[in-house]
């Protein structure tokens, strides 16, 4: 089986947009590979979180995850910070990658525009952590959006430095590895554009009924139709999208006949796509509930994840050690 790693940062809760867009394909690849998905809670330090908000989030987000179907039985599912092997290789990393290279990526040069007080060197070597990640379990494929790609063109430049450094033939080039019909693009809901944390037009999964019906009959709509049969302006469309992933087909059938015959009562479909939304959700909100409310649980699977991760990771970093030159540990 190939092996397959991916980070996901602790940046609050999971939205139809994540769930659609790559929760849900991780659930079915954790039946066809070797998987690893971690939390990159030393990626999140860049930015100088709270501790609260560090222990919180990460719960949060493993809670999400679980809540989603990912199947601890099935793929290793851990705690960066749990795996201290990371941060040797990281190291060793750092000392074949150029501050000229690290500079010129966009990201860096994102965040030190962002926040222009903090530009910190785990910002600037932000790629050589992502790399040991990716490269301390010899995945082959990698799961990423394409904001990702320089990073992943990074991770694949630093294994064959290395390889190149000590003639060796030892890290594996990962590659990104697209979701492609996995995966769906779920569009916000204030007419442009897909569902984003930052654009404030999400629905979480973790959003409560009322909270779900109040945000989608908030929804950007027009004046509708005039002519049957018209094309769908974008907000409309997105709407008619949202309605394609979670209704069943009939009512998304029933919506776009109306529609196309200039008979469409917006608010009538959004009460529908509420409703259908929340029936999505509802036994997801639960399972999070519970989840949550079980610090037992939720310490036991990390602590199985680490486990595991750290033996894939210990045997890794005893190689790297013995090609760099170090004694055994
Ligand atoms: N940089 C990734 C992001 O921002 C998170 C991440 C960290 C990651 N390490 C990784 C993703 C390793 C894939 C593999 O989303």
């Amino acid at each position: 089986m190939q092996t397959v790693v991916s980070g996901i940062r602790p940046t609050g809760n999971l939205h139809l947009g994540n769930y659609f867009g790559a929760v849900r394909a991780f659930t079915q690849m954790q039946n066809e590979y070797n998987c690893y998905f971690f939390i990159a809670d030393w990626h999140s330090l860049t930015t100088h979180p709270h501790p609260d908000d560090i222990i919180r989030s990460t719960n949060t987000i493993l809670a999400e995850y679980l809540a989603c179907g990912i199947d601890p039985e099935k793929a290793t599912i851990y705690v960066q910070s749990d795996v201290r092997e990371v941060l040797e290789l990281y190291l060793y990393l750092n000392m074949n990658a150029y501050l000229g290279e690290l500079e010129r990526t966009t990201s860096f040069k994102d965040k030190a525009r962002q926040q222009p007080d903090n530009v910190n060197a785990g910002l600037l070597t932000y790629p050589s952590l992502m790399a040991a990640d990716i490269l301390m379990h010899k995945a082959v494929k990698v799961p990423v959006g394409k904001d990702q790609e320089q990073n992943m063109e990074m991770a694949r430049k630093f294994a064959r430095r290395f390889n190149t450094i000590y003639g060796v033939d030892f890290f594996t080039e990962p590659q990104s590895f697209s979701l492609g019909e996995r995966a769906l693009k779920v569009p916000g809901l204030d007419g442009s554009g897909k569902m984003g944390k930052s654009e404030g037009n999400a629905i979480y999964l973790i959003d409560d009924e009322k909270t779900i019906s109040k945000k989608v009959m908030r929804a950007v709509t027009d004046a509708g139709p005039t002519e049957p049969n018209s094309e769908k302006p974008e907000p409309i469309q997105n709407l008619f999208t949202l309605m394609e992933i979670v209704s069943a087909p009939e009512v998304y059938q029933h919506f776009d006949g109306l529609y196309n015959d200039c008979a469409i009562r917006y608010g009538d479909m959004k009460k529908q796509l509420a409703a259908d939304i929340n029936a999505f959700c509802a036994p997801i909100r639960e399972r999070i509930l519970d989840i949550q409310g079980d610090k037992e649980l939720l310490s036991r699977v990390a602590r199985i994840g680490a486990e595991k991760a750290r033996e894939s990771a210990s045997k890794t970093i005893d190689e790297v050690r013995h090609i760099i030159g170090f004694r055994p540990r």
